[in-house]
């Protein structure tokens, strides 16, 4: 139990959210624990900050926060171009900041921020630092999968090798809104890459590197590339992964489907593998060694509009189609900026680390952007976060002295399961704040995260957005709020989240519903790439006046907001999304199976498992080799991390007399809920169940 001084200040600070739009504020009980004091137990409902950590916070208390939310709701235009001040721009914007329709029913959906003003994002992250005298500061520490192999680069350093590739790109005839795709792991180059397309007005769309060449392929074939960005291989962990082949096959690919890639830069990463070992494509593949280091070191930026494409990064949906969800460049400025300042209380001295994968948004928003905008020191680290044992994350924390420290629950709930050892051999004395993303952290982890790795000593950041989002949208300010562990808490400035039930009517109060916004945010996406009519069909049409997030969510009696997952087909497999409907395409594409259905449950470490129902086609026969080949199809067509955990022979399937399959009852047979399956009465062959649950574990 908390000091009962620090405990009713909070209660009162609390009790103030009463004005939250949300209806927050009504705290009954108040069994808390205080950051440093002690073990978060079950009995905690709350963690509150320490008096030492909210003082010298960025945002102090509840009231200070809830000042500033107020503002930025009402006074959105004030609020957000007050901050985008702090940014070089060539030019303002025009009159209006914000200029957005937001509702279908009254026309085509239009999100424009900062339209006129002229900036450049890279020149924000690189030039705009220097010149404000952080040239010498360390930019990137980038740690190698192998423990010893390491490398920096100051911002100024970092500046002039962006320059250079921006002008090797430039040579090579890449022009303002050309795409580039980057299939490349955590290198410095890849950041590097992204800045130099952001420099020259590029559009990069960064493909992660855990991709197969169909995957890579289908990317291509949409974005029209001029310059693919690739490396030859990759240690991950013991494994070596060679890229270059798969990009060879993505680009063959590409070409027989009308879209021929001239130009394909490859970084040698000797440590992988050597040049002599990597196919070669005479005319068409240019070792980035031989020649981006013969470029100058300065290139002059290329000016875009704020409302100017930055970047494209595909993400699963509900049907087979990936999304290429779009991103203009002001608006995502300020927002990732902005964003990453508060909820991880940033301040200069900070050494920050995010072991998300570029190829992600959160590496996106909050390896690049959002960090290098405000000058930050970042951690790259190249590798596996138990390579070469369960100890890595922590060793690299003491090796750099990390501060803030931002991860997915996946994560934090293997590494769990590996014990405290690997843990308490290390210091960990550095860190201050702790983050989470990509999935909802269940409170057993979250207690963990903060107990053990945080020494009890760091809130934590539990940030919950999407692709979509461009930042994070409901999330814990570190000084500011008591924490529920396990609880996303409230929104970030200029954020309106509301749920609605199925008629798209917003509830108030305690409720669970589907999580939507109302209104837009800097940061958020402007449209699908050659889409906008899936854009407003899949995020505007399902609730009208509303972003519909496609997640649900309830708000307890507190007005904390609590995620409860995906309510769409697409499932979350160790923070990655993946649309069901892509895994079922792959795996009918064999010629073995007729049909499948692809439902997510439960899994320890991975907080959902791929589980597959497959229908084989007549007289084949079910063997252990079509199962390896089917889970092997899926790995060729997305990915190693889309394989199925479970393929679950299936003579039929669960359909409604208009041939529907019956997910729900499909998840539940899945997960073994066999006395909750509801009515079946309505399906066309009520028998198939009880064939489901006889074949469950042959
Ligand atoms: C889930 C990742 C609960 C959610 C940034 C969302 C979360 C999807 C959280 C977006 C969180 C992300 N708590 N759920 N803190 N963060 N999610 O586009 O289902 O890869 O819709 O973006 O991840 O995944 P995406």
């Amino acid at each position: 139990m908390a000091s009962n001084i620090r405990t009713n200040n909070y209660l009162r600070h609390v009790e103030s959210m009463k004005l939250m739009p949300s209806g927050a504020g009504h705290i009954s009980h108040l069994n808390a624990v205080v950051l440093g004091d002690s073990l978060a137990t079950e009995e905690d409902d709350f963690v509150l900050p320490s008096e030492e950590f909210a003082s010298q916070a960025n945002i102090q208390s509840p009231e200070q926060y809830l000042k500033m939310y107020k503002r930025s709701i009402e006074d959105p235009a004030g609020f957000w171009s007050e901050i985008a001040e702090e940014f070089y721009w060539k030019q303002k914007w025009g009159h209006k900041v914000c200029d957005e329709n937001f509702d279908v029913r009254k026309g085509n959906i239009k999100i424009e921020w900062f339209k006129g003003g002229i900036t450049n994002i890279c020149y924000n992250c690189l030039d705009r630092n220097v010149e404000a005298g952080l040239g010498d500061k360390v930019a990137i520490y980038w740690e190698g999968n192998e423990p010893g192999l390491d490398d920096t680069l100051t911002y100024t350093q970092l500046l002039q090798q962006v320059c250079q590739l921006a002008n090797y790109l430039k040579d090579n005839g890449v022009k303002k809104g050309d795409a580039v795709i980057i299939y490349l792991p955590m290198l410095m180059e890849l950041p590097i890459a992204m800045l130099a397309c952001a420099r020259i007005g590029a559009v990069h769309s960064v493909v992660f590197a855990g991709f197969s060449a169909e995957a890579l392929a289908q990317r291509i074939i949409d974005c029209k590339p001029k310059v693919v960005i690739t490396c030859n291989a990759v240690k991950r962990g013991p494994k070596v992964l060679h890229l270059k082949d798969i990009v060879d096959v993505a680009i063959k690919d590409s070409a027989k489907n009308g879209v021929p890639i001239d130009k394909c830069l490859v970084y040698e990463n000797s440590w992988a593998t050597k040049r002599e070992d990597t196919k070669w494509e005479d005319g068409r593949d240019v070792w980035w060694q031989d020649v981006v280091p013969q470029y100058p070191t300065s290139c002059p930026v290329e000016w875009v509009d704020a409302e100017d494409p930055l970047f494209l990064l595909y993400t699963s949906g509900s049907t087979g189609k990936p999304k290429g969800v779009l991103h203009t460049t002001g608006g995502y400025m300020v927002y990732t900026a902005t964003t990453f300042k508060y909820a991880f209380d940033y301040k200069q001295s900070d050494i920050y680390w995010c072991t998300a994968d570029c190829g992600w948004i959160t590496g996106h928003s909050y390896v690049t952007y959002g960090p290098m905008l405000n000058g930050a020191s970042v951690i790259v680290y190249e590798g596996a976060p138990n390579y070469p044992d369960a100890g890595r994350c922590w060793d690299i924390v003491d090796k750099y002295k990390v501060t803030i420290f931002y991860t997915a629950p996946t994560l934090v709930r293997s590494l769990m399961r590996d014990g405290d050892g690997f843990v308490t051999r290390y210091s960990r004395k550095s860190l201050r704040v702790l983050g989470s993303v990509g999935e909802p952290i269940n409170p057993s982890a979250w207690r963990w995260f903060y107990n053990v790795i945080g020494d009890s000593r760091c809130p934590i950041s539990d940030t919950w957005w999407q692709t979509e989002t461009g930042g994070f949208m409901i999330t814990p300010l570190p000084g500011a709020w008591p924490q529920k562990p396990g609880s996303a808490t409230f929104p970030f400035f200029g954020v309106q989240p509301v749920i609605v039930d199925e008629n798209g009517v917003e509830i108030e109060g305690e409720c669970s519903g589907y999580l939507c916004v109302k209104k837009s945010w800097p940061g958020a996406f402007r449209t699908l790439f050659g889409d906008h009519e899936r854009y407003e069909t899949t995020y505007f049409k399902p609730f009208a006046g509303y972003y519909f997030s496609g997640d649900g969510c309830s708000r307890d009696k507190d007005g904390y907001h609590w995620l409860t997952g995906r309510v769409d087909d697409v499932i979350n497999v160790s923070g990655h999304r993946i649309g069901t409907a892509e895994v079922e395409s792959a795996l009918v594409s064999h010629p073995k199976c007729a049909e499948a259905a692809v439902v997510g449950v439960e899994h320890a470490v991975k907080g959902q498992g791929i589980y597959a129902f497959v229908t084989v086609v007549d007289g084949v026969p079910y063997s252990e080799e079509l199962r390896k080949d089917l889970i092997l199809i899926v790995r060729k067509q997305i990915g190693a991390f889309a394989a199925p955990d479970k393929i679950h022979w299936a003579p039929g399937l669960p359909k409604t007399r208009s041939g529907k399959i019956m997910r729900r009852i499909l998840r539940k047979i899945a997960s073994r809920q066999l006395d909750e399956l509801g009515d079946t009465s309505t399906l066309a062959d009520p028998n198939v169940v009880n064939q489901l649950i006889e074949l469950a574990d042959s």
